[in-house]
């Protein structure tokens, strides 16, 4: 078929001079971006500037006028990788409603800050919109959306952004999404971070869970808890064996005979403990020996694995906007479902390729001993009788005063925690850092 004529063509021809220097510049910019030419790439740059002078309201739709398809990069058995703005991905490549399940760990701070207030998650939430617009397209209607989203300290102070929260809200209240339910990531390799609130002033506790939000187009998306089972524990395994007695329990809930019947493993909670602790594996080993990056805010396979087993069948379609280093393609890959993977910066692809030279990658076998955590306050008869601070931990201790403050750009998360992007959101915000007595009412 010809393509249509369009209404409005682009009849006018530019010549404008550029230096050596300035040339290679814009073209290497425009190509890291995923631009397929100079000229697409200055129509963009246009466009951001328009819509950063336009009053709010009529910005919304202008990002789909121009929209540029990712390029396709790799494929395997079962999935294609894309390099390039996943905007184009959602919007353009990829069919209305033919993913069974995106599921994806978007950066948290690619927003420029403000220097007070909540604008954080505001303009978090209003960066991830045109996203959740693509996201909502491209889904079935029984699909499911599945996002694993950090938190953010404020910078300088000990206390949290909302963005992850204002962005589930968002994605429910104006696209329609239910929240099936959420999870919490553990990490319990995680360390006391942020060390200057945790372990120096010690006002606040180790952050070492991440939200994962389940969500879906429908209140009812395709979705099983047989796929995902854990082994029974220790106390319910001589139960089976031994037997269980029928009776009320002191909530009120009866217990019934049903109880004692062996269905092959417990289910299990929506708290994923998972260790992010993979340092050496064949991954890693490509990158290092070919000069790569290792890409710095990777999830385990086990997050995926658990998503994808749940929520989709063999041969379903799962995509990644957001892809980093290709986790969730190496663990669809694995399971036989159909994948698609987009990610802006070519480095963490090249890297990615590494899941997949030779044989269909295999998932490593989830550990099935059980990580330890005890009830809090499990030392109470020991515990410290020093009167709480009255400020709040605003003075640090006097006996750790010759310890370098915290610069305040690094307070937020530690490098370790921290994908590069992610502090963007946690600048400083002047008033909120001053003493307590200081502040303005
Ligand atoms: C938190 S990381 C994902 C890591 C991934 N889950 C893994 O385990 O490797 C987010 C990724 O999104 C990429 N990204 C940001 N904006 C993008 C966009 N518009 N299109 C495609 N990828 C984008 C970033 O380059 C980054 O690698």
């Amino acid at each position: 078929m010809p393509r249509p004529k369009s209404k409005n063509p682009r009849s006018r021809v530019v010549n404008f001079r550029l230096t050596d220097c300035e040339y290679g510049e814009m073209e290497a910019a425009a190509s890291s971006a995923g631009f397929a030419s100079l000229s697409d790439y200055l129509r963009r740059l246009h466009m951001d500037a328009v819509q950063a002078g336009e009053p709010d309201g009529v910005k919304e739709q202008r990002y789909l006028y121009d929209l540029l398809e990712p390029k396709s990069y790799e494929e395997t058995e079962f999935g294609q990788i894309y390099l390039g703005d996943s905007l184009g991905l959602l919007h353009k490549t990829v069919d209305a409603e033919s993913v069974d399940l995106v599921l994806t760990s978007p950066p948290f701070g690619l927003v420029r800050k403000k220097a007070y207030g909540n604008e954080d998650a505001d303009q978090y939430v209003e960066w991830f919109k045109p996203f959740a617009e693509g996201m909502r397209r491209v889904l079935k209607k029984q699909g499911s959306l599945v996002i694993d989203i950090g938190s953010a300290w404020k910078s300088g102070i000990p206390t949290k952004s909302l963005y992850h929260f204002e962005l589930l809200m968002t994605l429910c209240r104006d696209y329609g999404f239910h929240l099936c339910q959420e999870h919490y990531w553990w990490n319990p390799a995680k360390l006391p971070t942020p060390a200057e609130w945790v372990n120096i002033r010690r006002i606040r506790v180790k952050d070492a869970i991440n939200c994962i939000w389940w969500l879906s187009p429908t209140p009812w998306p395709k979705a099983s808890n047989k796929r995902i089972l854990a082994p029974y524990s220790e106390s319910m395994r001589s139960l089976l064996k031994n037997g269980y007695t029928p009776k009320l329990r002191p909530s009120g809930h009866d217990i019934s005979a049903k109880f004692g019947r062996d269905n092959g493993g417990s289910v299990p909670p929506n708290l994923l403990a998972l260790a992010n602790t993979e340092s050496n594996g064949a991954y890693q080993e490509y990158c290092k020996a070919n000069g790569l990056p290792v890409h710095p805010a990777r999830f385990p396979a086990g997050i995926p694995e658990y998503f994808i087993r749940m929520l989709t069948d063999e041969g379903d379609l799962v995509v990644d906007p957001f892809a980093g280093s290709c986790v969730t393609g190496e663990v669809a890959e694995s399971l036989k479902r159909k994948w698609i993977c987009c990610e802006l910066v070519e480095d963490y692809l090249k890297g990615a390729r590494a899941r997949f030279v030779g044989l269909r990658p295999k998932l490593r076998k989830t550990e099935s001993s059980p990580y330890q955590i005890f009830p809090p306050c499990s030392l109470n008869g020991e515990s410290d009788t020093t009167p709480l601070p009255t400020d709040g931990g605003f003075n640090r201790p006097s006996h750790l005063t010759h310890i370098d403050p915290p610069h305040p750009e690094n307070t937020a998360l530690s490098p370790i925690d921290a994908a590069p992007f992610n502090n963007i959101l946690s600048h400083m915000r002047r008033d909120e850092t001053l003493a307590p007595q200081d502040q303005k009412a």
